[in-house]
């Protein structure tokens, strides 16, 4: 079910990483193939699993799938002109949303990070079923707020194209080239402390 990446896509990770974050990338390139109602739920039970401080679950998705095309419009529309060149191919759109403040009503200094948790677990289930999904931080949030109609005390985070792999042939460029361009990373070395920012972590 888990895609091998294309060679140039692969990561180069030492020692091995789980399969699951090895076959995770970020195509632009997306087929027709519908993605289904039962995986896109399996998709957000995911999300839902997610850790987040106090179990708030700030969490909130909205959901636009291309058979209907005037959500879906609606959401491509409030996507950057870049994004939506590319993210127009996907199938599923969908924009993540974080609730400000905890249940007692202060301010939830967490609420971003632990719905970027859900975002990744949506990454990793949709990877476990044979999909891609895209985050896009290309958007317009006040365009999101008022199209999307949601309400005060939830912000808008990230929006994020889900579907089946297709061909970087079917991409216009500068996106046909990037689908083929190898990721890359920071060497654990520079991201990795041993108890104080200034000893280097030897592992
Ligand atoms: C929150 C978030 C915002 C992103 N915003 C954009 C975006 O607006 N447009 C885009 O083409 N890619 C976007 N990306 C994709 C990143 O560029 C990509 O994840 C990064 O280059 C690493 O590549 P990989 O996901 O294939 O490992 C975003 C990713 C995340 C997680």
């Amino acid at each position: 079910m888990i895609e091998e990446p294309p060679v140039e896509k692969r990561a180069d990770t030492s020692p091995e990483v789980h399969k699951l974050i090895r076959a995770r990338w970020s195509p632009r390139s997306f087929s027709d193939r519908p993605v289904s109602d039962g995986d896109l739920k399996l998709i957000f039970e995911a999300a839902r699993w997610a850790a987040s401080s106090g179990n708030e679950q700030p969490w909130r998705f909205i959901v636009a799938r291309k058979s209907d095309p005037q959500l879906f419009e609606k959401m491509l529309g409030v996507l950057l002109p870049g994004n939506q060149k590319w993210a127009k191919s996907a199938p599923v759109l969908l924009l993540t949303v974080a609730k400000r403040d905890t249940k007692e009503g202060k301010p939830n200094r967490h609420a971003w990070h632990d719905t970027g948790a859900a975002l990744a677990h949506i990454f990793l289930q949709a990877t476990a079923l044979g999909l891609h999904a895209h985050g896009m931080a290309g958007f317009d949030p006040e365009r999101a707020r008022t199209a999307l109609k949601i309400p005060e005390g939830y912000d808008p985070v990230a929006a994020v194209a889900i579907g089946y792999l297709d061909s970087p042939d079917k991409l216009d460029e500068p996106y046909r080239e990037r689908e083929r361009t190898p990721r890359t990373r920071k060497p654990l070395s520079e991201i990795t402390f041993n108890g104080t920012w200034d000893t280097p972590l030897e592992l």
